[in-house]
């Protein structure tokens, strides 16, 4: 997984996977790009793998993914997960691992992408908003859409209690994305996706 910040999606597939709700899933290793990132005391209390790489230091995108892809093909990486990692990743990232690199974003995509998408939704008088899981491709939250959940907007609602009831759904949602991305139930066609049901003995 790849964070930039708090980390509570990743706690949410730490948990998950605990719970075998991962399915063949297994997290192998936390990249960050800011040292004081919150997902850094997350994945080490979980035992997990966990570098710091700065992005400071690279002049260039794609010098950064490189590196980047080297520390995942040392953990043996397979499939990556954005969660709140707060970069572009380039054709680098992506042609390593094509068809694998998801991410999480607060939003019903496509409104709203980029950041503060909850503010967004907010100050656009919104009465659903939500939170979508799609595959990574090189546009700005654009890549094709692998799950959507809809979350209500409150008439009393500010930033941070929409972001609290959005977060919520994005913890259950990446859950539900990962395993059937890991147990091969993804099927694409264009933009469209189709997720067949995980095995009904397997459903957790
Ligand atoms: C979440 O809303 C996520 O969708 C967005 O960043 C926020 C924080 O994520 N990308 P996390 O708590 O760091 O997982």
């Amino acid at each position: 997984m790849l964070c930039s910040g708090e980390g509570s999606n990743l706690g949410a597939l730490i948990a998950a996977e605990r719970a075998g709700r991962l399915g063949p899933a297994r997290l192998r290793c936390v990249v960050v790009n800011r040292p004081q990132a919150g997902a850094i005391a997350r994945a080490r209390a979980a035992g997990l793998t966990v570098t710091v790489l700065s992005h400071e230091g690279y002049a260039h995108r794609e010098d950064y993914d490189a590196a980047l892809v080297a520390e995942l093909r040392r953990s043996n990486v397979q499939l990556v997960a954005l969660a709140g990692f707060m970069r572009l990743v380039t054709r680098v990232l992506l042609d390593a691992f094509p068809g694998r690199v998801l991410n999480i974003h607060p939003s019903l995509l496509p409104a709203f992408p980029g950041l503060h998408a909850q503010r967004q939704a907010l100050l656009h008088g919104c009465k659903i908003s939500g939170c979508t899981v799609h595959l990574v491709d090189d546009g700005l939250d654009a890549g094709p859409i692998l799950r959507q959940a809809a979350v209500p907007v409150l008439d009393d609602d500010d930033e941070a209690s929409l972001s609290a009831r959005i977060l919520v759904e994005e913890h259950r949602l990446y859950a539900e994305a990962v395993r059937a991305v890991a147990e091969g139930r993804v099927a694409l066609s264009g933009r469209r996706t189709r997720l067949s049901p995980a095995a009904p003995d397997d459903a957790a």
